[in-house]
This record gives structure tokens, C-alpha cells and sequence, in this order.
């Protein structure tokens, strides 16, 4: 019995049409293995949870801080942006290396797209803390905006870092034994 367009789940027919097109043939073409991996991990993936983590805490210190009042959650917050710049940056060279070396990850637009938003995210934490540092009473309403900001970029450079990882298959060794 012949299979009508309608029978086959739309991802497949797109699948399909993606190894036609020569295009997507020639990007899927290339290796996407990790090139900066300590044992077989992929050392990027292993530090944005750091940067994550530290946003997110330093969102948490400033309503913190503006509910309480109290200037404990202001040096929370100074500690928490600098630890999400710094592990950001940290991460951000090995997720760059990963960039340039792997021709497999640098031929795809979303690894540029999610280059993009994480070194706006960085962009975004190095302002909010070097206003801490300049002027610790800016945090409300300034600093607070720029958390909220910095929250957003986090969740669209997680978001599409994820998507790298488990659309494309980015980073990921699979022996030839499994
Ligand atoms: C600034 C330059 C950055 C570049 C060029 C970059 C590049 C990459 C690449 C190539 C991957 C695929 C996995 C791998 O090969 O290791 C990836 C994954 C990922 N990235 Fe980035 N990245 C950058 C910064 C960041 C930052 C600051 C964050 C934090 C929000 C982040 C969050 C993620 C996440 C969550 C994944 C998925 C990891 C997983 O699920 O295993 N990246 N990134």
C-alpha cells in the first residue's frame, strides 16, 4: 500500500525535504563534535549553569532589596552580577573556541543567533555591575531594570543554547559503538 503526503508525520516530510535541499545537506554535512571537552563533556555546557545561576540570584537580591529595604541584599546583588559577568565571560570563551574550531557548529545561523544573545547578556551584566561599583544606590530603579533585562537575555541565550544542544545535536560525542 502507497503511504499518501498525509499518512507521514510533517517533521519527516520536512526532514525529507531538508536532505534535498543542498544548502541543508552541505551544513549537516560537517562534524558537530565538541572540540573543547574535558573526558568526553562539552566544558561549555558545564559552566553556563554559573552565569545562570548568578542572574538569576541577582534578580532574586534586588526585589530582595526593594522589599526589605535592608543593605545586606545590596552587596548580594554587587556579588551575584559580578560572579554572572565573570563565569558569563569564562563560559563565553569556551562556547567561542567551541564556535570557531567546529565547522560543523559554525556553519549553522543558530549558533550565531545564540552567540548573539549571550554576548548581549554579557554586555547587559558588565553595565549592571560596573553601576554597583560606581553607584550602589543606583540599584533602584536602574540596576533593578537592567536584572530584569539581563533575566530576559539569560532565558533567550539558555533557550537557544538548548536548542543548539538538543535540535541540532551540537557538542554531543556519540561513539560508533553506541
Ligand atoms: C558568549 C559566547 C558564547 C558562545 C559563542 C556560545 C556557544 C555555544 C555552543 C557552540 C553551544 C553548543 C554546546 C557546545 O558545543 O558546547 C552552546 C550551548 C549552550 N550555551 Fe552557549 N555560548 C556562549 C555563551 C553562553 C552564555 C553566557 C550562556 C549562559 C546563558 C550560554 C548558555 C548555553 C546553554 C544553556 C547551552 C546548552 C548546553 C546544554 O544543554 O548542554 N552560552 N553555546
Amino acid at each position: 500500500m502507497n503511504k499518501s503526503d498525509d499518512d507521514i508525520p510533517q517533521d519527516e516530510r520536512e526532514g525529507d525535504k531538508d536532505s534535498q535541499n543542498p544548502v541543508m545537506a552541505e551544513v549537516s554535512s560537517h562534524d558537530t563534535t565538541s572540540a573543547i571537552a574535558l573526558v568526553g563533556h562539552p566544558i561549555h555546557a558545564m559552566m553556563v549553569h554559573f552565569p545562570i545561576a548568578f542572574s538569576t540570584g541577582t534578580l532574586a537580591a534586588d526585589v530582595l532589596y526593594w522589599w526589605s529595604a535592608d543593605p545586606f541584599w545590596l552587596r548580594v546583588g554587587l556579588w551575584a552580577v559580578g560572579g554572572a559577568f565573570a563565569s558569563g565571560v569564562a563560559a563565553g570563551i569556551a562556547g567561542t573556541a567551541e564556535l570557531l574550531l567546529v565547522k560543523g557548529i559554525r556553519v549553522r545561523a543558530a549558533s550565531w543567533t545564540h552567540a548573539v544573545s549571550a554576548m548581549t547578556l554579557l554586555s547587559i551584566l558588565a553595565v549592571n555591575w560596573g553601576l554597583r561599583l560606581v553607584s550602589p544606590e543606583s540599584v533602584l530603579p536602574h540596576g533593578l531594570g537592567l536584572s530584569i533585562l539581563g533575566m530576559i537575555f539569560t532565558g533567550l541565550a539558555g533557550w537557544h543554547g538548548g536548542k543548539l544542544v538538543f535540535d541540532h545535536g551540537v557538542g554531543i560525542m556519540v561513539s560508533s559503538k553506541e
